[in-house]
Formats: C-alpha cells, structure tokens, sequence
C-alpha cells in the first residue's frame, strides 16, 4: 500500500510509521488520520510485528489538527460528521505503540503522542494544548489524557494559557518516559522497541491492557482484571518456555502465538 502523508518501513519486528507532511509541520488532516489507520490496522494483523513506532520529523512530531482543514467548519459539520471520532482507531490498536517525539507535538500533536503506550521524547521536543488560541479547547483527548498524565495543576495551565512544555517538564511532569538527546532519538526508540517486540505477545497485550485498566475502572475492578489475565498467562507455552528458560539459566525463545 503507498500513502501520501505517512511513511511506513519495518524493521525486524518493529514497524516505524513517520509522519510526512513537512509542508505543514505534520499538520493531521483527514488524509493523514485515515492513512494512518490503514497502516496501523495492517500492523495490528501482521503476525511478524511486535512492536509499532510513531514519529515525525526532527522539527516536528506533528503540530497539531489541520488548522486549514479545520478553519470553515460549522458546528452542524463537525457535529453531523463527528469530527475527530476516527482517531480512535489509534487508542484501539492492541500491540505496543512507542510515540518517537521531535520538534512540536502540539494540539493534535500531543494529542497523538498521548494515544501512545509510551513517549520518549528528543531534548528539542516541545508540548502544549493551545487550541485555546484558536477559540477552540482539545478535541481528541488534550483534556482527558494530559490531567491523567500529568495531574490538573499543569494540565490546566498547558490548556488555559496555551503555553508550551519542554522536554525536561514534560518528563519531570510524567507525560514522557525518558528524555535523549535529539541525535539518539531514533535509535534508542528503535532500542526499546525491539526489547518490547522482542517480547511474548499474549504477555505484551494483556499487559498493554491491565495498565490501560488503571485509566478506565476503580482500583478493585482494576486489580480482579489484573489478577484474571495473570491467571490466563499461566494457559500460554510461552509461559512455560520463560520459566523454564529462567531455571535452565538460557534465553527464552518465544512462541508468540
Ligand atoms: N495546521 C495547519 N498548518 C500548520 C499547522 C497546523 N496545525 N501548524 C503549522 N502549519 C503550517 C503553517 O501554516 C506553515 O505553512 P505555510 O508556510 O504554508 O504558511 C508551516 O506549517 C510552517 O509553520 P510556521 O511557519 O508557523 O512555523 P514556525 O516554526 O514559525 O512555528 C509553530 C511553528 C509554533 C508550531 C506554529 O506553526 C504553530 O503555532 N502552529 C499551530 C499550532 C496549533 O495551534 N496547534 C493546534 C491545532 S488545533 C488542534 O489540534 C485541535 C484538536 O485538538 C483537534
């Protein structure tokens, strides 16, 4: 399949989605959304992947909604036309998903790094919600994600003053899992990813899933669905093959179903 506004490559069991819009500094419009769900969902379904990286350029991971796609829409538009729903497609992908963040994330941006298991993030990297700018609040989560990251304090001041967060806050804050220099970026993505890929799959998914719980349910609710799903890892030969690999002091080899 070839696409417009991504780039998609894999590299062993990792796929690398990049962003390319450079024209617009990665701007998500309608085409970039809708590619950008084909590809995932062929990820999904690829047995060979493990492990699926976003980024964007070094400049930026994407600055935001399509300001210009957006500008002469009326409420009836976006209303009639649920604009924004199919970005869900991002929060229902099932493998890991590791946002590779450069340069702006913001709005939609951040947005999209924050539908992401985990973001590492360059030291040019920047972050905000300033739709408030543009008359508008968040759209696709800004409200909802960042406050559960990050707490209300500095959610409230990203989405009501618009102002920018660098790296440094971003990671002190809790949005990002680590900071590294702009040169390393990708390669230290690439790292964990294939640590992450590396890993067995039924293992990875309910994982993914069990943390995404803690969003989601009470803590009770949270820790019966835990315990289930460490429970169903004992029906896995994986399970066995890691145990055993443990005690006979050798590397596990993996199934992944
Ligand atoms: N939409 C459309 N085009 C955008 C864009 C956006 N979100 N962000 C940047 N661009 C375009 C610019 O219009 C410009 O195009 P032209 O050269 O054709 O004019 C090009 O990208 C380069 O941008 P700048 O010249 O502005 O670059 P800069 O380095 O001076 O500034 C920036 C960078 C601070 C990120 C600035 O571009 C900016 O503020 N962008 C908008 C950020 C924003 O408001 N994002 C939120 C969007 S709304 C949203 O996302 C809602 C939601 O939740 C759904």
């Amino acid at each position: 399949m070839s696409y417009k506004t991504i780039i998609v490559e894999s590299v062993g069991k990792v796929a690398v989605i990049r962003l390319h819009r450079p024209e617009a500094l990665n701007a998500i419009n309608s085409e970039l959304i809708g590619e950008l769900s084909v590809a995932l969902r062929s990820c999904e379904a690829a047995p060979s992947i493990g492990c699926i990286v976003i980024t964007g350029s070094e400049k930026a991971f994407a600055a935001g909604a399509d300001i210009r796609e957006m500008a002469d829409k009326s409420f009836s538009d976006v209303l009639l036309g649920d604009f924004a729903a199919t970005w869900d497609c991002i929060a229902h992908v099932r493998k890991p998903v590791i946002a590779a963040v450069a340069g702006f994330a913001l709005g939609g941006g951040c947005e999209l790094a924050m539908h992401c298991d985990m973001i590492v993030a360059a030291d040019n990297a920047r972050f905000g919600q300033p739709e408030i700018k543009l008359g508008i609040i968040p759209g696709i989560g800004g409200t909802q994600r960042l406050t559960r990251a990050i707490g209300k304090a500095k959610a409230m001041d990203l989405c009501l003053s618009g102002r920018l967060m660098d790296a440094t806050e971003a990671e002190r804050s809790g949005l990002v899992a680590r900071v590294v220099p702009l040169a390393d970026l990708m390669a230290e993505t690439m790292r964990t990813a294939e640590a992450v890929a590396a890993m067995p799959l039924a293992a990875l998914l309910l994982a993914k899933e069990a943390v995404n719980r803690a969003f989601e349910s009470s803590l009770a609710e949270g820790l019966a669905f835990e315990r289930r799903a460490f429970h169903a890892l004992f029906a896995t030969d994986d399970q066995k093959e890691g145990m055993a690999a443990f005690i006979d002091r050798r590397p596990p080899h993996f199934s992944r179903m």
